[in-house]
């Protein structure tokens, strides 16, 4: 039955070296995402609790019920402002930005070109699209532009891409793809989860990086941050045009994940900043 099928499984993953085991980290860190050591950093600790003392633990629901807090706003300006866009729209987690995104900017007859190795998070919020997927060579700007050209779409196409890649340590190559997308038409959507806070001169990833604002370099902008601030807050930036009390992304609505201690995001933004 269901638990035979279980215990099938899991031998077969043992049998393949598969098996994966959880174990408190030890030594030196040399594999987490805490890459600028924002974790510990004591006035983010200091912020963090005596945000957590004064508002409490739980979000109480989510935004749109009695979860949405003055706080939020004023974070989600500043990081525009840290970004150069014109909105900054707050995700409890770069999972669900990217379902959130991939799922409510998408329409059926849209098609999104996908590089071969995008985060799961993405290729999770592609399958949950009405939209039809199509995957391209890692980093190829060759074969997404064959692939492109080749590839009917009776809507909107998307250029789906993360600036920093997670798995291989390189860079997508954004002004080619930024071209691509101006020449024909498409929306570039940057993953910048493992950029921000690390390149261009304000740290604010790698379009900055690049040497364009990003209205300049892509017509719809929407990437997350940040691999670099995650281990404090556990917190993801989605940006985007649309205002983002008119947009239909479930997470905003259905769940209720934001933290008061999310303000301390403004914190996070300052010692990049230094
Ligand atoms: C490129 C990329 N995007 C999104 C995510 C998801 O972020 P989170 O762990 O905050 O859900 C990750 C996580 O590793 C990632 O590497």
């Amino acid at each position: 039955m269901l638990e035979d099928r279980v215990r099938r499984r899991l031998a077969e993953w043992q049998t393949a070296g598969l098996l994966r085991v959880l174990r408190p980290p030890s030594g030196f860190d040399l594999s987490s995402n805490d890459y600028l050591n924002l974790s510990t950093h004591p006035l983010i600790v200091e912020r963090f609790a005596r945000a957590v003392t004064r508002e409490g633990c739980g979000s109480t629901g989510s935004r749109l019920l009695r979860g949405d807090r003055a706080a939020f706003a004023a974070v989600e300006r500043r990081f525009a402002e840290f970004k150069g866009t014109e909105r900054a729209l707050y995700f409890s987690s770069g999972y669900l930005a990217n379902i959130a995104v991939m799922t409510t900017l998408t329409e059926s007859g849209d098609v999104v070109f996908s590089d071969q190795q995008n985060h799961a998070s993405l290729i999770d919020g592609m399958r949950l699209s009405a939209a039809s997927r199509v995957v391209f060579p890692h980093n190829d700007v060759g074969a997404l532009e064959r692939l492109m050209a080749e590839t009917p779409a009776a809507g909107h196409r998307f250029v789906v891409v993360e600036s920093l890649f997670s798995m291989d340590g390189d860079f997508a190559p954004l002004a080619d793809y930024a071209a691509l997308c101006r020449a024909t038409g498409a929306s570039l959507v940057v993953d910048e989860a493992h950029a921000v806070g690390i390149y261009g001169t304000r740290g604010s990833g790698l379009i900055e990086a690049a040497g364009g604002s990003p209205d300049d370099i892509v017509k719809m902008t929407v990437w997350i941050s940040d691999r670099a601030l995650r281990p404090t807050l556990n917190k993801y930036w989605v940006e985007m045009f649309p205002d983002p009390h008119s947009r239909p992304a479930r997470h905003t609505v259905a769940h209720g994940d934001f933290t008061p201690p999310m303000q301390v995001q403004c914190d996070i933004l300052a010692v990049i900043g230094d």
